[in-house]
């Protein structure tokens, strides 16, 4: 969907970092859905990216209405039995979605990728996950650049002699929740420092 998999599969080529070295993200969009339909979805990343497995492979959305995760998730199953996604997951599932999945599931979904950040904080999904062994991870974390300006974080870490941003990711972190901030900005994707410049 985001249309960056011939890009990040450059990328990974051009950087000459040893494929085991980096962690490979995919989810599989709404009008994939489908058993055969996300197969084929599945081997069109891989062919995008130029690898030959995935890290982890993720449901983007349960879409209710369509009918078709549990489809979905079959493939899911069968492409994490064959070796070719070393995990498997969802996004944007409810508590609701993911009881209705793992009910007849054979492998319950190894993470769950949800907007998550101070503003939303989502305390009860959080500890569904943690009952049933789901990672939660964080999209948006930064709600997207919009928490960086906020007063309380920013005096938070100014005591702490931090960027705003690195108190949220820390904050992630303590949460037991993986966190994916993004930023198009060379220096801060090579600094791993979040600052605010
Ligand atoms: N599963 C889903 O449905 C879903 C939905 C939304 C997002 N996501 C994923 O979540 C990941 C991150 O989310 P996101 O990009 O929406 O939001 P985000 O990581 O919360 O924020 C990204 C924004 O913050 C800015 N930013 C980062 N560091 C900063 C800093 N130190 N100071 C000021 N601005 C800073 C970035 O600008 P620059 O780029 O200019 O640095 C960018 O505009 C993405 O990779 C996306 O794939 C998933």
């Amino acid at each position: 969907m985001y249309k960056n998999e011939e890009g990040v599969g450059q990328g990974i080529k051009e950087s000459g970092v040893p494929r085991e070295e980096l962690f490979i993200t995919s989810k599989v969009w709404n009008s994939d859905q489908g058993y055969e339909e996300t197969l084929a979805a599945f081997e069109s990343s891989l062919q995008k990216l130029e690898i030959d497995y995935l890290d982890l492979y993720l449901i983007h959305w349960p879409v209710p209405s369509k009918g078709k995760y549990k489809e979905t998730w079959k493939a899911l199953e069968k492409l994490y039995k064959d070796g070719k996604v070393r995990a498997i997951g969802v996004s944007n599932f409810k508590e609701h979605h993911l009881d209705d999945l793992i009910k007849d599931a054979e492998i319950k979904p190894m993470v769950n990728q949800v907007e998550f950040h101070p503003h939303f904080a989502q305390k009860e999904l959080r500890a569904y996950c943690r009952e049933h062994g789901i990672q939660l991870e964080a999209w948006s974390p930064l709600k997207q650049g919009e928490l960086l300006d906020n007063p309380a974080l920013i005096q938070i870490a100014e005591k702490y002699g931090k960027s705003t941003a690195q108190v949220i990711i820390r904050w992630d972190l303590q949460n037991e929740v993986v966190s994916i901030p993004k930023s198009k900005k060379e220096h801060r994707i090579i600094t791993g420092r979040y600052g605010s410049h």
